[in-house]
């Protein structure tokens, strides 16, 4: 998406060697318009789909996948995340590793919000290890429910977690699609065709 790597390039900063930081636009202050026209991009992508309820976790996904609910006309449920692992039967949860953070989260959704009617699609801000994602589906899989498909905001096609949702053969749509970070400057996918 055009608009989008325009504003990776314009306020995008690389951090080390493979973290961007999107604060400016993304995850802490967030441009509504972007966003609105990233929810209109989702819903094209996946518009032969039958979707019924879009998923995400707290917190940076929280805002596309409004924009894509709104877009959709469908509810958004995001994942909670909790310090305590104590179990409870009215949630479907799952432990998620993050990579980058080096912490395990534990993430769960009411059970009041996901069932086995629902065709899901999952939205988050980055693809990287792709283990916030696994964790989403594994709940989606509890509920009995099915997913659709996966959009992303920012992909990072060097990390591991488009080949994890490949390999399972699920449709993923990312609107920018990072292939390296070359002298602290971002090298999207398409840039060489
Ligand atoms: P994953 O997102 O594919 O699961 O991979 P990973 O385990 O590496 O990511 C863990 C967390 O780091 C996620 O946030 C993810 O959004 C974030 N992240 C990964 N790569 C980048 C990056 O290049 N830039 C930024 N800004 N974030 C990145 P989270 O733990 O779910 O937390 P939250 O930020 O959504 O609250």
């Amino acid at each position: 998406m055009r608009l989008l790597e325009e504003r990776i390039k314009k306020d995008g900063q690389v951090l080390g060697q493979d973290v961007l930081k999107v604060d400016n636009f993304l995850n802490h202050q967030v441009d509504p318009d972007l966003m609105a026209a990233m929810g209109e991009e989702f819903q094209r992508l996946f518009k032969d789909k039958k979707i019924t309820k879009i998923l995400t976790v707290e917190s940076s996904g929280i805002a596309p996948a409004v924009f894509a609910g709104l877009a959709f006309h469908v509810p958004v449920v995001f994942a909670r995340k909790h310090k305590s692992l104590t179990l409870q039967d009215n949630m479907y949860s799952a432990t998620v590793y993050s990579y980058t953070k080096k912490v395990n989260n534990h993430i769960s959704i009411s059970k009041k919000f996901l069932n086995a009617d629902d065709r899901v699609l999952v939205i988050d801000d980055f693809l990287a290890n792709g283990q916030a994602v696994e964790g989403l589906l594994s709940i989606i899989e509890e509920a009995g429910a099915q997913l659709e498909g996966v959009g992303i905001v920012i992909e990072k096609t060097f990390q591991k977690g488009r080949a994890l949702l490949d390999q399972r053969g699920i449709q993923v749509e990312s609107l920018a699609r990072i292939a390296a970070f070359e002298d602290g400057q971002v090298v999207f996918l398409d840039d060489n065709q």
